[in-house]
C-alpha cells in the first residue's frame, strides 16, 4: 500500500500554484452531457475523482478526450441511462449525472453514490435529490441498492431545499436547464462553484438567474450549444495551503487562486495574528509571532467551509489558548482527532460535533491513516509541523482531491516522499 513519509519541522518557502476546483469539475463534466455539441473543459486537476467522473461520462456513451488537464466531451451517439455501478459507488458526485441523463434519455439508473463517509449511515443521504427530481415529474423506483428514475419530459417546479445542499442545488439546476417551463429553487447553496456552473451553462445558451444567491431561477430551453470553460481555482486548496503555511510558520506565496473565495479564513487570520498579503490572484502567508485561539463553526458559503475544518484544527493546535471547533455540516468529520491526540495534541472531544483544542502543543511524528480526503491533508500538515517521522497510509483518499501533493510540497522545501513498500 502506498504511503506518504514526512520528516517534519522543515521551514517552507516559495510559491505553490492552486489547481482548478475539484468540486467545480465534478459538476461541469456531467453538465457536458446536456449538450450534443463539443464541450472543452480546461484547468482540470489531475486527481482520482476527476478521472472517475470522466470515465463515467465515457461509459455512458460520451466521447471523451483528455490530455494535460483539458478534456473534450462530445455526444456522438445515444447515451445509455445506467451509471457504471463500480465507479459511481465510489464517487459521491456521480449523482450529478442523474439530472442530465433524465433530461437527455428520460431515464437515470444509479447506485447509492459513494465518496467520503462524512454523515452517519452507510452512505451520505440523497433524499433532497430524489424529492427534487420527483417534483419535476420523475417517477422514482428504488431497486436493490440502486435507483431507477423515469421522466418522459421534466417539468419546471418551485422547490424549497429543507437543508442547504451544494450538489442538491447544482443537480436541480442541471435537471431544469432543458425542462419545460421555469424552475424556482429556494434556500439554495451559494458556493462559488454554483455560480461557475451557471456561468458555464449560460455561456452555452441556458437561462439561469440568481446562482450564488439563495434563489435561483432557471427558464427551460430546448437545447444548449457548444462551450469552452476554464475551471475556477480550488478555494479549498487555497485555504489548505494557507493553513499549512501558517501552521509551519513559513513564508509561502499561493498563486493562481482567488483570495476572495476564502474571505472568512482571512478574516480569522487577521484576528489570530497570521500575517498575510493578498492580491487579485495570489496570497502570501508570512511567518510571524504568536498565533491566537479562535472559535470556528462550519457553515455554508460564505461561512467557514467544512472542507477546511480539519486543516484549521491542525493550525489551532499551534495557537496559544483554547479554540472551540464546531463542525455543523457533518457528524463524522471529527473522526481524525484521535490521530492528532496520538501525535501529542491536547484536544477535548465534547460530542461528535465539537472539540476544544488547547495549544500550543508539540506534535510528534506517528504512523497515521488518512480517514478521508480533508482529514488526510490535515494529517500531512500535522506531519510537517511534528518532530520526527510521520507515515500516512490510505493515501488514495488524498489523491482523490490533491494533485501530486508530495511533489508540490517538496518544491516548498518539505521533506515528504511517497513509498510503495
Ligand atoms: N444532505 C441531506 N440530504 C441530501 C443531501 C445532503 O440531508 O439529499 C445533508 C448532508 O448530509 C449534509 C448537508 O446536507 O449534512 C450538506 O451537504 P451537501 O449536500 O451540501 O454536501 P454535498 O453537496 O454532498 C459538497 C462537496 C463537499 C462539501 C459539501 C459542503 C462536492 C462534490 N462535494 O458536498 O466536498 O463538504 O458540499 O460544502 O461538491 C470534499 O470536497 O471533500 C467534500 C466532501
Amino acid at each position: 500500500m502506498p504511503k506518504l513519509i514526512i520528516n517534519g519541522q522543515n521551514k517552507l518557502s516559495g510559491e505553490i500554484a492552486v489547481k482548478g476546483a475539484k468540486n467545480a469539475a465534478l459538476k461541469i463534466i456531467p453538465a457536458a452531457l446536456l449538450s450534443s455539441e463539443k464541450i472543452t473543459i480546461s484547468n482540470l486537476p489531475v486527481i482520482e475523482d476527476v478521472a472517475k467522473s470522466l470515465e463515467l461520462a465515457g461509459k455512458l456513451g460520451a466521447r471523451v478526450e483528455y490530455k494535460d488537464g483539458t478534456a473534450g466531451i462530445e455526444i456522438k451517439k445515444p447515451l445509455t441511462s445506467e451509471l457504471d455501478e463500480k465507479i459511481a459507488g465510489k464517487l459521491r458526485a456521480s449523482i450529478m449525472f442523474a439530472g442530465p441523463l433524465l433530461a437527455r434519455t428520460g431515464e437515470a439508473i444509479f447506485p447509492a453514490p459513494g465518496g467520503c463517509l462524512l454523515a452517519s449511515g452507510a452512505k451520505r443521504p440523497i433524499d433532497l435529490f430524489l424529492e427534487g427530481f420527483a417534483r419535476m415529474g420523475a417517477e422514482i423506483k428504488p431497486e436493490n441498492n440502486r435507483y431507477r428514475l423515469k421522466a418522459s419530459r421534466l417539468r419546471g417546479c418551485d422547490y424549497f431545499f429543507s437543508t442547504v445542499s451544494v450538489t442538491g442545488t447544482e443537480s436541480m439546476m442541471l435537471a431544469a436547464v432543458l425542462a419545460e417551463g421555469t424552475t424556482i429553487l429556494k434556500n439554495c447553496a451559494m458556493e462559488p462553484e454554483i455560480k461557475a456552473l451557471a456561468d458555464y451553462l449560460n455561456g452555452q445558451g441556458a437561462k439561469i438567474d440568481g446562482a450564488g444567491t439563495p434563489t435561483v431561477a432557471i427558464r427551460g430551453v430546448k437545447s444548449i450549444g457548444a462551450g469552452n470553460f476554464r475551471l475556477i481555482p480550488d478555494r479549498i486548496e487555497t485555504g489548505t495551503f494557507a493553513c499549512l503555511a501558517a501552521a509551519t510558520r513559513s513564508a509561502v506565496t499561493i498563486t493562481d487562486c482567488d483570495p476572495l473565495h476564502i474571505e472568512i479564513l482571512l478574516a480569522i487570520f487577521k484576528k489570530i495574528g497570521v500575517r498575510f498579503e493578498a492580491g487579485a490572484d495570489w496570497l502570501k502567508i508570512l511567518p510571524g509571532g504568536e498565533i491566537g485561539p479562535y472559535h470556528i463553526k462550519t457553515h455554508e458559503y460564505p461561512g467557514f467551509p467544512t472542507d477546511l475544518q480539519a486543516p484549521y484544527t491542525v493550525l489551532a493546535t499551534q495557537a496559544s489558548g483554547s479554540s472551540l471547533i464546531h463542525e455543523t455540516i457533518y457528524d463524522r468529520r471529527l473522526m481524525y482527532i484521535d490521530m492528532l491526540l496520538l501525535m501529542g495534541a491536547d484536544i477535548i472531544m465534547c460530542d461528535p460535533h465539537r472539540v476544544v483544542v488547547n495549544g500550543p502543543a508539540r506534535l510528534y511524528g506517528k504512523k497515521l491513516t488518512s480517514p478521508d480526503l480533508r482529514a488526510g491533508i490535515a494529517m500531512i500538515i500535522a506531519g510537517l509541523v511534528a518532530e520526527g517521522k510521520t507515515e500516512i497510509d490510505n493515501i488514495y483518499q488524498i489523491d482523490r482531491g490533491y494533485e501530486n501533493i508530495e511533489e508540490r510540497l517538496r518544491a516548498l522545501g518539505a521533506d515528504i516522499e511517497r513509498s510503495n513498500d
